[in-house]
């Protein structure tokens, strides 16, 4: 039986920052308020001609160098994101393809908000498992900006641009495999974060665009109380599945959207600090690519060695949420 390997990592952020003195001008809040409440100190910001897939095409070009896999080994191309270059086609898996040369393939987005490396790995892992596909790329990539009401300091404080990305391969080497993938929704909670305007979900006859609507909107308090009872719950159960210790885990890399959530989980996990990977300072909230590009930010640092197994841990708008017990399993 062939088992999914995570053999790389790549990210990318776009070179503009705006730190939290830049977004005081803009609207009224503090550099002050947004480390106490978020531990977030600065976001980058995409050029208004850098697209998510330009951002999504860096990070997997970079991921693409460190697996060793040649670009027309490629079989399968899926992107996690709630900020495409286009909302209804075509995907931005495509254009990520085309913009790096690969060529006849399977290539599709996914919609599963702060949640969605996690669901696209788990899609990766169930195609190599079943013996479909055999090296796919995998990326998180967003423009939130672009989704962002710069009038909001509810939301406007919180989020960022940037991608990473993954290339996942078949293996016959078990050690090497994804241990388990855990994913859910709930859509009970799906008022919690959405941008109303723009399906047939919205309250208008057409799909035509109502000003702000296709900006975020978000209910932070209660967002908070259910992403922390969330990751938390998720968490125990894929240790408890695999029979495996919070304390025996080397790298837990969850989803970066408050330091207070991230830290209220680790310690209800008992999770040491140096288990803990924290990027949410240099790069807000960033969505679908805030995991992959934790991982990156580990394996850049060097601190992320062959054979190490990460638990990740999402949640995000829809409401959806999901964890995931994976080596690094670096071709040899
Ligand atoms: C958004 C968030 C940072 C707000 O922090 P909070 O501690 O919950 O703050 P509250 O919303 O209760 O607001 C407290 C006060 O701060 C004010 N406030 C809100 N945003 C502010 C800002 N950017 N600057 C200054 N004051 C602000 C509020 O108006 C409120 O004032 P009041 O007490 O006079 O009414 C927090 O709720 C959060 O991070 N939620 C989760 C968001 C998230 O992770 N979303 C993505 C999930 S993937």
């Amino acid at each position: 039986m062939a088992y999914a390997a995570f053999r790389s990592i790549g990210a990318y952020v776009p070179q503009k920052i705006l730190t939290n003195e830049d977004l005081s001008q803009i609207v009224d809040t503090s550099d002050e308020w947004i480390t106490k409440r978020t531990g977030i100190k600065e976001r980058h910001i995409a050029a208004k001609d850098e697209f998510t897939s330009d951002l999504g095409a860096k990070a997997a070009q970079k991921a693409l160098e460190r697996s060793g896999v040649c670009v027309s080994d490629i079989d399968m191309v899926i992107t996690a994101t709630i900020s495409p270059d286009y909302f209804c086609m075509p995907s931005t898996a495509a254009i990520i393809s085309t913009k790096l040369g690969i060529k006849n393939v399977t290539a599709f987005d996914i919609s599963a908000a702060c949640t969605g490396f996690i669901y696209i790995l788990s899609i990766a892992k169930a195609f190599i498992e079943s013996g479909m596909k055999k090296n796919i790329l995998i990326i998180g990539a967003e423009k939130l900006s672009a989704i962002t009401d710069y009038t909001d300091r509810g939301t406007c404080i919180l989020f960022g641009d940037g991608a990473g990305a993954a290339v996942i391969s078949a293996t016959y080497n078990k050690d090497e495999a994804i241990i388990d993938v855990h994913t859910g929704a709930d859509g009970e909670y799906a008022d919690l974060l959405m941008t109303p305007n723009g399906g047939t979900g919205s309250a208008h006859d057409s799909l035509e665009v109502e000003a702000g609507t296709s900006f975020m909107q978000m209910k932070g308090n209660e967002t908070f109380k259910v992403a922390v009872r969330t990751l938390t719950k998720d968490v125990k159960e894929i240790l408890a599945d695999n029979d495996i210790k919070s304390e025996d885990i080397k790298h837990f890399i969850p989803h970066q959207a408050n330091y207070r959530i991230i830290k209220a989980v680790g310690d209800a996990l008992k999770m040491r600090d140096e288990q803990v990977i924290i990027t949410v300072d240099k790069y807000g909230n960033t969505s679908g690519a805030s995991i992959p590009m934790a991982i990156n930010d580990l394996y850049e640092s060097g601190k992320l060695e062959a054979g190490e197994v990460m638990l990740l841990d999402a949640f995000g708008g829809g409401l959806t949420w999901g964890s995931a017990l994976v080596p690094f399993s670096p071709s040899k």
